[in-house]
């Protein structure tokens, strides 16, 4: 065999096919709505532009420490402390290129063989393929639209064993947009000082909350699951920043010193531009994450209202991120059937379940326009009401 056993298990991504189909019809001159985008819309804000600008102007272009900045570190520091009530150190803050990087780096510092991930499904894609890439084995906790998708106690407490070694909590939820209330998170908390396993808490969506809900951090519950938790988060998301290539973790200061040797070897720092970019997002004005937020809530119960008018499609209403994760087993079709036919017949790019561990939901992002929402969906609307 040619390819390492870590890469030829690897899973292609399934939503690929998709959305390439999508953009080739774009390009053609085809009307096509796409409810597909992982990312914000927006631009990324003006003042962050502008200090990376300055950065290159000022020869800011050289290596940095390979965690980041001490500047960047103390920002993050405050950050954490500010938003959080979390007190990191900057010795035990690692900045990577992406919060996928630094959650990539986590598993490789603190998973080795036959070590038991625990992993709620619905989950975003790229966590089991992370944790087989550490050689993990990935065990998924069924969620249910009846409890918003968040674990139960007794389905969490039912698959653990002394193999377990992480739970990963990703809160808000991308693809089910499901919110962890403290009650919740105490739940988790408790098992994992129990079972003395690690939580790694993916808090990329933090600030794209919605309603009343309020974002915690499992790692400001107490010593001991501060002391077991690795908090990730990054700009890519609250500042529309995911070009940028900036995430961070945070955690005990063992396993982020062993994540600090290992990215300095592997990749030295994340770009220097960035993270002069990074510095400004953080320490500046805040306005510009509120604005995008206000628009995504908007986007969001226009969404919820018109999907809740349909007959064969139905959803839970999302909490935060930027997803609407819908069932659709009424139509009667496995999702990458009704993702092919909804881009062929109604000219609308959806992503399929499947890769979420869903084969019976689809998942529509609202990181597109009012207008192209309302289009999007009344063409879904008459397609499935053909169908199912
Ligand atoms: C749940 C979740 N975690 C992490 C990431 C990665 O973010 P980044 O662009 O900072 O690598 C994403 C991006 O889609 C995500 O949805």
């Amino acid at each position: 065999m040619i390819l390492a056993k870590r890469v030829s298990q690897i899973a292609p991504s399934a939503t690929l096919d998709i959305t390439s189909k999508a953009k080739r019809m774009a390009k053609e001159g085809i009307d096509v709505v796409s409810f597909g985008a992982g990312e914000p819309d927006f631009d990324t804000p003006a003042h962050i532009k502008a200090q990376a600008i300055k950065a290159i102007h000022d020869g800011f272009t050289k290596y940095t420490p390979s965690s980041g900045t001490v500047e960047l570190r103390e920002a993050i520091s405050r950050k954490f402390k500010a938003d959080n009530g979390l007190d990191y150190k900057t010795s035990q803050i690692v900045v990577s290129g992406g919060a996928k990087h630094s959650l990539n780096n986590v598993f490789q510092a603190i998973c080795e063989g036959g070590d038991e991930v625990i992993i709620p499904a619905p989950y975003w894609l790229s966590y089991p393929e992370m944790v087989r890439m550490a050689e993990g084995i990935p065990v998924y906790v069924e969620t249910r639209p009846e409890n918003n998708f968040k674990v139960t106690e007794k389905d969490l407490a039912a698959k653990i064993t002394k193999k377990t070694k992480i739970f990963i909590l990703n809160s808000p939820s991308n693809p089910t947009g499901c919110v962890y209330s403290l009650d919740e998170l105490k739940v988790i908390a408790k098992l994992a000082a129990k079972h003395k396993f690690f939580v790694v808490s993916d808090e990329i969506y933090e600030k794209l909350i919605y309603g009343n809900k309020k974002h915690i951090s499992i790692a400001s519950l107490g010593k001991d699951i501060f002391d077991l938790t690795i908090t990730v988060n990054g700009v890519s998301k609250s500042y529309s920043m995911t070009g940028w290539r900036i995430g961070y973790a945070a955690g005990p200061a063992e396993v982020m010193e062993a994540i600090s040797n290992l990215q300095s070897h592997a990749a030295s720092n994340p770009t220097s531009i960035s993270q002069q970019a990074t510095l400004a997002a953080l320490t500046e004005s805040q306005q510009c994450v509120e604005e995008m937020r206000v628009e995504f809530e908007k986007r969001r119960d226009l969404m919820v209202a018109r999907i809740g008018k349909m007959k064969n499609i139905s959803c839970v209403n999302p909490e935060g991120a930027f997803y609407v994760f819908c069932d659709i087993s009424k139509l009667r079709m496995k999702a990458v059937e009704v993702a092919t036919k909804l881009l062929d017949e109604a000219k609308v790019a959806v992503v399929p379940g499947e890769p979420f561990g869903a084969p019976s939901y689809i998942r529509l992002s609202f990181a597109t326009s009012r207008e192209k929402i309302e289009k999007g969906l009344n063409r879904i609307d008459e397609w499935a009401s053909k169908h199912g």
